[in-house]
């Protein structure tokens, strides 16, 4: 696919441009899922397997014992690598899955998706829905339960590292999930690398044109300019910026915009968490930790939390 995925994002990137601020949800869709998917596919992205053990710890924990097979839904489930990997190790330590919803702001990944788990789940019965987990919550969740049996919904992978509101995104999950839900949260923390360690897997041209791909769709030309990592401790986060090394002018419908030299748009941004942050984080947003899973290298943080029952 080359371009947008729809007008909707042909639109909304254009404002970002405007603003010298594109959310990294655009860095997953269109043609840019297809970046992504490389990024994902390469063997240093496997460090997401650091994780598993941990989340498969957490989701263990919220287990009912009373139970048998689990529905999964997951949020931002990327291109399936990370998924099919979390599966096998689920039914490695005995547990079944009776059917699995994939709700992703990317179209286009979610049938990346589909199609990697046609392929290595093909006996799972899987849906997929797109929902911006940004912007509101979505009934998706609802319309697909197939029972009043609580669901598991999973958002691994560090995809909450992503937004520029954690906090918004975990409440319009709780939103659209119902009361005895269970949520599994992995993402990483900050630990004690040193600056030059946290952004070193940001300095190879696979990442740099995943994280160029939705600046390049909305007309700017890429090689006119550098991109540019550094940490930002007010925020505790990774920032990519792009830097222009000349004057450049795009244009949407009636619109243009003329950026000079030495202009800055922001296009990436990876937080790193403490572990107290995102016990507050989960808390204020509603939900109820049942334990937390370190990595054994202590790397990423799994939490095993729940959607609380009212009281009677
Ligand atoms: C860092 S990737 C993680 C993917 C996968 N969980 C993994 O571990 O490989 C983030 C995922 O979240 C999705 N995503 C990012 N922002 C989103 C948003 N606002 N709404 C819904 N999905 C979003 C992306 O499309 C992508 O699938």
């Amino acid at each position: 696919m080359q371009g947008f995925e729809s007008e909707e994002h042909e639109r909304s990137i254009w404002q970002a441009l405007k603003a010298q601020a594109v959310p990294l949800k655009f860095a997953y869709a269109g043609s840019a899922a297809h970046t992504h998917n490389r990024l994902a596919s390469r063997s240093s992205y496997q460090s997401v397997a650091t994780a598993i053990d941990a989340e498969i710890r957490a989701t263990l924990k919220l287990l009912d014992p009373n139970v048998t097979g689990l529905s999964i839904c997951e949020v931002g489930p990327g291109n399936g690598t990370h998924t099919v990997a979390f599966l096998r190790t689920l039914y490695q330590a005995g547990t079944s899955v009776l059917n699995y919803l994939g709700l992703d702001f990317s179209r286009e990944l979610l049938s990346i998706l589909e199609r990697q788990l046609a392929q290595d789940e093909p006996r799972l019965p899987v849906h997929v829905d797109t929902w911006d987990f940004e912007a509101e919550p979505t009934t998706a969740i609802d319309s697909w339960r197939s029972s009043s049996k609580p669901v598991l919904i999973l958002m691994i992978g560090h995809t909450i590292g992503n937004p520029y509101s954690p906090l918004a995104c975990l409440k319009n999950i709780f939103l659209s999930s119902r009361p005895g839900d269970g949520l599994v949260l992995s993402a990483m923390l900050r630990g004690t690398q040193p600056v030059a360690d946290l952004v070193k897997p940001y300095l190879d041209s696979v990442f740099i044109a995943a994280a160029l791909e939705p600046l390049r769709m909305g007309g700017l030309n890429i090689s006119e300019g550098s991109f540019h990592v550094r940490w930002e401790e007010s925020t505790s986060a990774i920032i990519g910026e792009f830097v222009l090394s000349n004057d450049q002018r795009i244009s949407y419908r009636e619109e243009t915009i003329v950026f000079s030299a030495g202009s800055i748009i922001r296009c990436f941004l990876s937080r790193r968490f403490q572990q107290n942050d995102i016990a507050t984080l989960l808390s204020d947003a509603g939900w109820l930790i049942k334990d937390n899973c370190l990595s054994h290298d202590e790397s990423h943080l799994a939490v095993a939390a729940f959607r609380p029952k009212p009281p009677v």
